[in-house]
């Protein structure tokens, strides 16, 4: 066994540093902290040296400086701490977490206690998807019936319900007849969610989905869809799946609401990168709108793909002119004259999409010059199975196991020279079929913990076997915290 390997059998971190030395059998209970600066450090990362007379923590920056304090909390047990020196940085710089609060609302205490338990693993980075088909979760300043319609569901698909294809292309689930909702997030629980995060040096990117995605609002403001009859119910869509009703982009009107909207977004969310979706947007009712084929010929666009690379550019420039950089679903990115400061989410690898509007890969998107964060399916959805015996709760379908996420290698088929451009990668917990706090935990730890480890250590991540060993101490831990977290076997 390598050093590192017999120092990490006695001691239980994730995820597992760059270098450590151990002592070994000696003990410190001398917990007294020593910080300072040390500008060679690279960003996040963190010198930290236990002595029988204390601990010393060395970093270029304060998040090095808090990562050190939570590796510390991880080696102390009982008031004692091993004397170690350990030298850590990440491999990836965006480590994040994808949380939907649309199909289920989990609200801001569980979102918090999310945020608590991401920074112990060192996840800097909470996605947060306020916006879709089943639910608005944001209550904008001008806007009020976007909560008033947009954050109530006037019936959900029924515990244990699947979605059944009907003979002429619709989809149907059995519903529970029950409203959901209203449920949403003010601009003071935005506030206090943002600030509770960046104590933790956890970065909260808010998701404003355009132009697909949209129902909810529709719901609320119908004359900005393309077919304002079609929103008659005045709700979001009831079941899962995707909406053919989407913004129409050939109205004006419909422009300036989302200008609006992510003006607010702007205004309340600190973070630089805002993610605006993208993704699965069908083009079916652009193509029969005469507001939207208007915009075609006026643009000289051709047709409703490049009909919607323009709204893209639209909103990615408009976002630029106030300091922010886009991020969205690799699809956004496959129309023309997008610029290369936009960044792509990869969420696929091989799979079409829904709507069969096609895919960038990883390579593709940092060939162009788009920066990019990788989540891909077979490795970062959470709402996939993990394979358990006696497994309490749904899943959408599909398996990811705690190993495969762990295996994630996020440049995978990415040229070397291109590598730069990937930023780092996340866990998305679709929340369709995860009805509450329980199931969401149950479902994100331990895999989110595996993918901290892949984001953190990258190519020098120790052997899944090790990682386990180490995960069980975790889930201990987890468990007495109150996280009703998976076996790790
Ligand atoms: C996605 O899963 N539709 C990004
Ligand atoms: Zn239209």
């Amino acid at each position: 066994m390598t050093a590192i390997t017999l120092a990490l059998a006695a001691i239980a971190l994730v995820p597992a540093p760059q270098k450590m030395s151990v002592t070994d059998g000696a003990f410190t209970t001398n917990l007294t902290v020593t910080c300072a600066r040390d500008e060679k450090i690279p960003a996040e990362g963190y010198r930290l040296k236990v002595e029988a007379d204390g601990v010393k923590v060395w970093s270029s920056d304060d998040a090095g400086r808090f990562y050190a304090g939570e590796t510390l909390k991880q080696l102390t047990e009982k008031g004692k701490c091993p004397l170690v020196e350990i030298e850590d940085a990440p491999r990836y710089k965006w480590r994040g977490v994808h949380f939907d609060d649309c199909r289920h609302f989990f609200g801001k205490e569980t979102l918090k206690k999310t945020i608590n338990v991401m920074s112990q693993y060192k996840f800097n980075v909470l996605h947060w998807h306020l916006t879709d088909d089943q639910g608005w979760r944001l209550d904008v300043p001008g806007y009020p019936d976007l909560v008033k319609y947009g954050a109530v569901r006037r019936a959900s698909p029924k515990h244990g319900a699947r979605m059944m294809r009907n003979p002429d292309g619709t989809s149907s689930m059995a519903l529970d007849g029950q409203a959901y909702g209203p449920f949403f997030y003010t601009e003071a629980d935005i506030r206090e969610v943002v600030a509770y995060a960046a104590e933790r040096h956890v970065r909260i990117v808010p998701e404003i989905e355009l132009p697909g995605h949209v129902f909810a609002a529709l719901a609320a403001y119908p004359e900005f869809a393309c077919n304002p009859e079609n929103l008659a119910a005045r709700s979001p869509r009831l079941i899962w799946g995707v909406e053919q009703d989407v913004l129409c982009v050939g109205n004006d009107r419909a422009i300036r609401f989302m200008e609006d909207v992510l003006d607010y977004v702007c205004r309340v969310f600190p973070s630089e990168v805002i993610h605006i979706g993208g993704d699965e947007c069908p083009r079916k009712r652009w193509e029969s709108c005469p507001k939207c084929q208007k915009r075609i010929r006026d643009e000289r666009l051709g047709d409703t793909k490049n009909l919607q690379a323009w709204a893209t550019r639209h909103f990615v420039e408009f976002l630029f002119a106030r300091g922010k950089r886009t991020i969205g679903w690799d699809e956004y990115l496959l129309g023309e004259g997008i610029p290369a400061t936009a960044m792509g989410m990869s969420w696929r690898l091989g799979e079409t999409a829904s709507t069969g509007h096609g895919w960038l890969s990883p390579a593709e998107l940092a060939a162009k010059g788009h920066d990019v964060v990788m989540t891909p399916m077979s490795a970062c959805y959470l709402d996939y199975r993990q394979e358990l015996e006696d497994d309490p709760f749904e899943y959408i379908g599909g398996v990811v196991t705690l190993a495969q996420c762990h295996a994630a290698d996020f440049c995978a088929g990415v040229p070397q020279e291109l590598r730069k451009h990937i930023l780092g990668g996340q866990g998305n917990n679709w929340s369709e079929y995860t009805w509450n706090q329980y199931d969401l935990e149950w479902k994100m730890w331990p895999r989110a913990c595996a993918l901290a480890e892949a984001l953190w250590c990258g190519e020098r991540k120790p052997a899944f076997a090790d990682f386990v060993r180490r995960m069980k101490v975790h889930r201990k831990r987890l468990t007495a915290q109150g996280v009703n977290c998976a076996p790790v076997e």
